[in-house]
């Protein structure tokens, strides 16, 4: 069967291509081609995405006239560390690569923060080729810029800026993702339908896994780049991606990270929601249509804390600012609002979300 490959630009600067298809794993030698020719890659990949795909991805390169060298790390979040960070520094000295040569990222939002925040570094930048095998990576981490490892005082706490070459998703690789990993993307799809597009959420409730889901992809990476286009820097218009994200990032915290992010992030966005409800500002049974979506991908509708231990961890969140935090507040499917409160109104707001 053959699809078609949909092609988003993003308009950052530098601005790059998404592509968002079917079997361009085969193809990604050539699809590189496209922007570096004839130089060094070194794929970045952890062990258990490197024993899916690492072949499939070197023969391609190779293929192409690339030669090839890689970089393998144990698969999780512990692995987004500064030690793990300055060993792939290091081997990108050691193997000689050189300022026109390439690190490509192949894996989830774990390899894709380390390798750019790697290629950042390495020489002051050198170019970064992004191929997403998560949903969440394809939808949200491998566009955007934003790079991080974890410090022992918390996560994503030294990270850069830094756009990629050329982004290649191959919508295939979510074929082998653990139903939990693939329903992490699935609550960050789902953000990107209730933030701006009534149709997309349409398309979403009819989805069923095993379909084709490059349209779906495409249309949130289409709206991650309106998003971030005049604010890569995160202080306006970006900040709507951070709807769910406040009590998201406060139950992943109270949990010592045992809870996902995706996970996180589908409660987060009903404890939104139902807040909007009680406050009367959104539209009636609205949660419900959400909260129904999310159900079907076994995701959590609540906070398994109370409000007030939630509210407390969410006011040393680092996208506070100063006494206030802006949340994002869910009026319909499609429509939001940003919402500044004072960290003291936290916890009530919280509370109005708790069932
Ligand atoms: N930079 C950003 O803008 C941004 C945005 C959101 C999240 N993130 C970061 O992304 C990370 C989470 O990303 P993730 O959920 O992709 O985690 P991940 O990279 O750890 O991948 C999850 C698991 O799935 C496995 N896997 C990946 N692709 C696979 C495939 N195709 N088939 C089978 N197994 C596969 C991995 O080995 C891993 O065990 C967090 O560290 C988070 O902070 C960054
Ligand atoms: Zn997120």
């Amino acid at each position: 069967m053959t699809h078609d490959v949909y092609t988003v630009p993003i308009r950052t600067e530098p601005a790059y291509d998404v592509l968002v298809g079917h079997g361009l794993l085969e193809e990604c030698g050539m699809r590189i081609r496209a922007v570096a020719s004839d130089c060094r890659v070194m794929i970045v990949s952890d062990d258990a995405v490197y024993a899916l795909y690492g072949e499939k991805v070197t023969r391609s390169l190779e293929d192409a006239g690339f030669r090839t060298d890689a970089y393998v790390f144990p698969h999780g979040e512990a692995s987004k560390s500064t030690e793990r960070l300055i060993d792939l520094i290091n081997t990108l000295a050691e193997s000689g690569l050189t300022r026109t040569d390439l690190v490509l990222a192949l894996g989830g939002g774990v390899t894709g923060d380390l390798a750019g925040l790697a290629a950042s570094l390495y020489l002051r930048g050198v170019r970064l080729i992004q191929i997403p095998t998560t949903l969440l990576a394809a939808v949200d981490s491998s566009v955007g810029g934003k790079t991080a490892v974890n410090l022992p005082s918390g996560k994503n706490l030294c990270g850069s800026f830094y756009q990629p070459s050329l982004v290649i998703c191959d919508c295939d690789v979510f074929g082998t993702l653990a139903d939990s990993v693939f329903s992490d993307g699935m609550a960050e799809t789902v953000k990107y339908a209730v933030l701006k597009d009534p149709a997309l959420f349409g398309a979403m409730e009819a989805f069923e896994r095993g379909g084709d889901i490059s349209g779906i992809v495409a249309a949130c990476v289409q709206m991650k780049n309106d998003y971030i286009v005049h604010d890569v820097q995160d202080h306006g218009e970006r900040q709507f991606l951070n709807l769910g994200h406040t009590p998201a990032h406060a139950i992943e915290k109270t949990s010592g990270f045992t809870v996902s992010h995706g996970h996180a992030v589908a409660a987060g966005m009903m404890i939104m929601a139902r807040a909007a409800e009680k406050m009367g500002i959104s539209e009636e049974r609205f949660s419900e249509r959400l909260g129904a979506l999310l159900a079907r991908w076994d995701l959590p509708l609540d906070a398994p804390y109370s409000a007030q231990v939630l509210a407390q961890a969410a006011g040393a969140d680092k996208k506070r600012r100063g006494s206030s935090i802006t949340l994002v507040m869910p009026l319909a499917i499609g429509h939001c609002v940003l919402y500044p409160v004072q960290i003291g109104q936290l916890e009530s707001v919280f509370e109005a979300g708790t069932r």
